[in-house]
């Protein structure tokens, strides 16, 4: 269900997940939670514990209606003229979208990447827009780019439009599954969208949410919002 006009999340911090010091990036969605660590490591959450997603060196995690899907730190995940992808997003409900480091954006869909066996090559289509960080859910897809511009699609076929320029450098900006939006500045200061309506689906402003750490890395699934802060702290808070 969409957030209506000007309802913000009330957090309240609900554990700090000191055992993996070390995050890089975390990812929920379906109720399940992902992460990486500096050491290439992925893990998934099961109760309290983070359990050990196999011995792949990973950069990058995201769990979605597909499953669970990684970047690996080596040559395997080719996608186009040997790019190498460096973020992957599977929270969209009919295709996982992949960014490479010079930022073109990837596409694979659910039909290709639900009979997707290993050892199979996979026809990713790419997006004429480039972003550095990617975020989808069924509500649309939103994207940043390093000349700090924000960009929304409710189909990444269709293509992205361009939402507003920020005065701000731009780390990520993450879509949970109901649609609700938040930014991570790259001054570690966060913000969330407001405004989102299903007639206004990008939104109106955008609402600093006052929190006494830098926060790097985000995402936010069934009313739990996770953040990676300084040193690579997890923290979880709840609504
Ligand atoms: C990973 O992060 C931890 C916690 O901040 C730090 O102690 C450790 O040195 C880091 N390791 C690497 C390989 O960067």
């Amino acid at each position: 269900r969409m957030k209506e006009t000007g309802d913000l999340l009330l957090l309240s911090v609900l554990s700090v997940l000191n055992e993996h010091s070390g995050a890089t990036q975390i990812d929920a969605g379906q109720g399940q939670v992902v992460m990486t660590n500096n050491k290439s490591e992925a893990f998934f959450l099961s109760g309290s514990t983070w359990t050990g997603l196999g011995s792949v060196p990973m950069k990058h995690v995201s769990v979605g209606p597909t499953g669970i899907w990684g970047v690996d730190n080596t040559v395997h995940f080719h996608v186009y003229s040997g790019q190498k992808l460096h973020q992957v997003d599977a929270g969209g409900q009919d295709q996982i979208l992949g960014v490479t480091s010079s930022s073109t954006v990837h596409c694979l869909s659910s039909a290709a990447a639900s009979g997707f066996k290993q050892g199979d090559s996979l026809s990713w289509t790419t997006s004429s827009r480039a972003l550095m960080y990617i975020s989808c859910s069924s509500h649309g897809c939103w994207g940043v780019n390093s000349g700090k511009e924000i960009y929304f699609t409710v189909n990444s076929h269709i293509g992205w439009v361009s939402v507003e320029f920020l005065p701000i450098s731009l780390l990520m900006v993450e879509v949970g599954t109901d649609g609700t939006v938040f930014m991570v500045g790259g001054n570690g200061n966060f913000y969330q969208r407001i405004g989102i309506s299903a007639d206004v689906p990008h939104g109106t402003s955008w609402f600093q949410i006052p929190l006494s750490n830098n926060i790097k890395h985000a995402s936010y699934d069934l009313g739990n919002l996770w953040l990676v802060i300084n040193d690579g702290v997890i923290m979880k808070c709840t609504q």
